[in-house]
């Protein structure tokens, strides 16, 4: 068996980050997304897996490689655009032969991985294999309606008035007749060739199209919320470990993980929370659920709830909270006029500030 992960795409929804990187590669808790699939793929017993990758291919590659330190032999498939989910398929049909395969959407996160969805298909003799999980709010996913069996009757494009509350999470497992699937069907309304078409073509033709569902946590990490969700999940678990110093001012508690060469001085850092590699916190507040990267500066800043990408550097700014923070970053105090604010920011950014 092979997999296929979906690492394209344009990531509207998490800009501006997505101006200059790939979604996929969005820490949680200061581990790209993507490895967390790649990972999980490997545990199901998969070795040869195909990626397929965008405008952001260069970032990947540099943050996947050939695949060897996951255990994983890695070959990319370049999509022009990003014109589906089926389209990735269609553009995968050499790497992928005849052989079962699992598509797996890069900036998928499922805490426990996609070894039962993978045995499972091992084990039935299903064309497709589907994982769902019940939402909330049907109505913003690819919806499905099932049978007695489990058995999926039909798929439905965030409907308006869904059939169920069962949700498309973003891991397919197929069988090589999904090839003919792909090429059958014409792009959609909003022009893309869907998966969904292709899975309800294969229905439609009498194929074994069958539901698995969900056992622990999982996200669709395309949002800020969900990846400051995420974040939180993964770091509910972490074991702490100091590698870096702490003065003796400085107070730590909880699950607290802290990097090689990082300082803490005059600090006060409550855990969960995970602190990159050489980073400096001088005088600062670091709360639960918080990512800091390699590199960072934090001076006389507080932070909580929220994730700060590499060499970044915050001064003289507290009361961060629920925050995704870029690379490269600076978020310091406006000097001069009392009560301004000095914004220089990317396109599509989001500022909130205290009126
Ligand atoms: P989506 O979340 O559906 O799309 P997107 O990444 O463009 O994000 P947004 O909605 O915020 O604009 O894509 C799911 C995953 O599949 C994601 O990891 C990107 C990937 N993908 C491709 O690789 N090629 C494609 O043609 C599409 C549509 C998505």
């Amino acid at each position: 068996m092979k997999a296929l992960v979906l690492a394209g795409g344009k990531g509207t929804r998490l800009r501006p980050l997505t101006h200059t990187s790939a979604k996929q590669l969005v820490p949680v808790a200061n581990k790209p997304v993507l490895h967390y699939g790649l990972e999980a793929i490997r545990d199901a017993g998969i070795t040869s897996v195909g990626i397929v990758i965008g405008d952001t291919g260069p970032e990947v590659r540099a943050a996947v490689g050939d695949g060897s330190r996951f255990g994983l032999d890695v070959t990319y498939i370049p999509q022009e655009a990003p014109l589906g989910l089926a389209h990735c398929v269609l553009i995968a049909r050499e790497f992928l032969g005849d052989e079962p395969f699992v598509m797996y959407l890069g900036d998928n996160f499922l805490l426990d991985g996609i070894a039962d969805l993978v045995n499972a298909f091992r084990e039935a003799d299903h064309d497709v294999q589907i994982l769902l999980t019940k939402v909330a709010e049907p109505q913003f996913y690819g919806v499905a309606e099932l049978g007695p069996d489990g058995e999926i009757l039909r798929l439905e494009e965030k409907p308006e008035h869904p059939r169920s509350d069962l949700a498309i999470v973003g891991v397919y497992t197929f069988s090589p007749v999904i090839h003919e699937a792909v090429r059958a069907i014409r792009p959609s309304a909003r022009g893309e060739l869907e998966i969904t078409d292709a899975i309800t073509w294969l229905i439609g033709k009498g194929h074994r199209v069958h539901s698995h569902f969900v056992t622990g946590y999982w996200r669709d990490t395309g949002r800020l919320q969900d990846m400051l969700e995420c974040n939180r999940m993964v770091l509910e678990a972490i074991e702490p470990d100091v590698r870096g110093t702490v003065d003796a001012l400085s107070e730590i508690t909880g699950r607290v993980d802290i990097g090689p060469g990082t300082t803490v001085e005059r600090s006060v850092i409550r855990g969960p929370a995970i602190i990159g590699a050489g980073t400096r916190i001088d005088g600062s507040y670091i709360g639960p659920y918080t990512s800091i990267g390699e590199g960072c500066v934090l001076e006389e800043a507080g932070v909580e709830y929220s994730i700060v990408l590499g060499d970044s550097a915050i001064r003289g700014v507290s009361g961060l909270t629920y925050s995704l923070i870029g690379r490269n970053v600076e978020v310091t105090r406006a000097v001069g006029l009392p009560n301004t604010h000095q914004l220089m920011i990317g396109d599509h950014s989001r500022v909130q500030v205290r009126a």
